[in-house]
C-alpha cells in the first residue's frame, strides 16, 4: 500500500492535484480529484498522446468545472469515470487507479 496523499481535504471541491511517486523507470504520475464530495484517482496520462492533463500548470478542469480537461489538445473527461466526451480521444478513458481512503489519508491499493 502506497501513500498517495496524507490529507485529502487539502483539495478544494472541485479540486485536483498531480501526485508523482517514484523516479526514473518507476516514476508514476497520478491525478487525484475531489468533486462533489467524491474522490477519483486516475493515471495522469491523456489517452490521446500520453501527456499529463495539466500542461497548463494546475489547470485540470474545463471552464465550468464540470469535466476534467487535457490542456494539450482540449479533450474533456467525465470526472467520475474518466470517459472522454469531447476531443481527439473521444470514447477512450483515463486509466483509473485503485485506491483506499482511510480517514483523510489516501492510499494506492
Ligand atoms: S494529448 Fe490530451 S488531447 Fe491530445
Amino acid at each position: 500500500m502506497t501513500l498517495l496523499l496524507a490529507d485529502i481535504y487539502i483539495l478544494d471541491d472541485p479540486g485536483a492535484v498531480s501526485v508523482i511517486i517514484g523516479e526514473g523507470t518507476n516514476r508514476h504520475d497520478y491525478l487525484v480529484v475531489r468533486f462533489e464530495g467524491e474522490i477519483s484517482v486516475f493515471e495522469n496520462a491523456c489517452p490521446h498522446q500520453g501527456t499529463p492533463l495539466e500542461t497548463l500548470a494546475g489547470k485540470f478542469f474545463n471552464r465550468d468545472q464540470t469535466q476534467l480537461l487535457c490542456s494539450t489538445h482540449g479533450a474533456e473527461f467525465e470526472i467520475e469515470t474518466g470517459f472522454c466526451t469531447i476531443g481527439p480521444c473521444k470514447g477512450e478513458k483515463l486509466r483509473a487507479a485503485p485506491f483506499r481512503l482511510e480517514g483523510a489519508t489516501l492510499y494506492l491499493n
